[in-house]
């Protein structure tokens, strides 16, 4: 597989050479001291992450296991879903096959949802919903919700209401303040902006969430929210991990520190720019309108008329795999995950080959 495209689909994403190797690894036992103190030291590392001072685990999931689990954990009837495109809808349909009523706002494809809509969402309900579910990175079409501004219409408008975030293509690539923005849940696969296999799933609790799960019947075994804090104190995973995949994690995260979160944010931003640059000087129209609203992670572009099997096909030859686009965009549209550890010049190199 060595001569592999590089992946820039959104998600899953390239894997840096050093991570890859440290995932072939001689496996140790998950009940091992070593393999504790592994967990240990992912746990004392994720916080930074989120910015909480609150609780931050992993589990063995792919990210729509979160996704249930907030339901299952802290919804017992009522939720408010905000979305806007596919996995904001996906998130509804996980609520009501839980067996919960699920309500949802919503915008065309392409747009952002405004706090005004929100606000009038929640004043409308006949009591207070339990939880309000926001996809923070809407990765089907680009489109990065204001959270900073949502949140603080739940927290002013419902203080009771639990605000739950897929973070799933924005942590580890753009800010997400977990405590500042008075978040509950929020969480991300690593095979986003982390840059790792898929596999995982790291999320971050609020002491509020911990407890209002503790009252919620039928949350599970696997995802018992309650139970996490225990646990992962006593660096038990309930069951068995995917060891390497927990060792690459946390090397993955020194090196996230090494290179700071503001300086990834800026390179995140600086390799959309590129792409929008890069986009506009070539006629493919950002399918996004408001330019405050694209994507840090990922850029949904427009064939404009060019035929799109022709635009992957040819990125596949020069060693590229390009993201097609979601959807009722498939036909039209394309995508370019410009996440995890990339950098402007792969991504220019990328764009060079698409020109061709
Ligand atoms: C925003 C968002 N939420 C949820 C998911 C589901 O992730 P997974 O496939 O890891 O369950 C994805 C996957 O692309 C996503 O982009």
């Amino acid at each position: 597989v060595s001569d592999q495209p590089i992946l820039f689909v959104p998600g899953p994403v390239e894997v840096d050479e050093e991570l890859r190797h440290i995932m072939a690894m001689p496996l140790v036992g998950h009940r091992s001291s070593g393999f504790k103190d592994r967990v240990r030291a992912v746990c004392t590392k994720l916080p930074a992450l989120f910015r909480t001072a609150q609780h931050a685990f992993f589990e063995n999931v792919p990210a729509t296991g979160l996704m249930e689990a907030a339901i299952r954990n802290l919804v017992s009837r009522r939720v408010l879903h905000v979305t806007a495109g596919a996995f904001g809808d996906r998130w509804k349909q996980i609520s009501t096959a839980c067996g919960r009523e699920a309500d949802s706002i919503g915008v065309a494809w392409g747009e952002a949802n405004s706090a005004d809509a929100l606000k009038q969402a929640l004043q409308r309900a006949r009591e207070p919903y339990e939880a309000v579910c926001i996809t923070h990175n809407e990765t089907s079409t680009g489109v990065l919700e204001a959270l900073p501004a949502l949140a603080r219409t739940v927290r002013t408008t419902a203080p009771g209401t639990l605000i739950l975030v897929d973070a799933v293509t924005s942590l580890a690539g753009t800010d997400l303040r977990f405590d500042e923005w008075g978040l509950d849940l929020a969480f991300a696969g690593t095979q986003k902006a982390l840059a790792l296999p898929p596999g995982l799933c790291v999320f971050a609790l609020s002491e509020r969430a911990i407890a209002k799960s503790a009252t919620v019947p039928g949350r599970g075994f696997l995802l018992d929210f309650a139970a996490s804090p225990e646990r992962f104190e006593k660096a038990e995973t309930p069951a068995t991990p995917c060891v390497p995949l927990v060792y690459a994690l946390d090397r993955q995260l020194d090196r996230i520190a090494a290179e700071g979160l503001d300086r990834r944010f800026a390179r995140h931003l600086a390799m959309r720019d590129a792409t929008l640059a890069w986009a506009e000087e070539h006629g493919f129209a950002p399918l996004v309108k408001d330019p405050a609203r694209r994507s840090p992670t990922v850029s949904a572009l427009s064939n404009s008329g060019r035929d799109g099997d022709q635009l992957v096909a040819k990125a596949k030859a020069a060693g590229f795999t390009l993201g097609r686009g979601y959807g009722k965009w498939k036909n039209d549209s394309f995508r370019v995950g410009h996440m995890g550890d990339h950098d402007v010049a792969r991504v220019k190199a990328l764009l060079a080959a698409i020109e061709s």
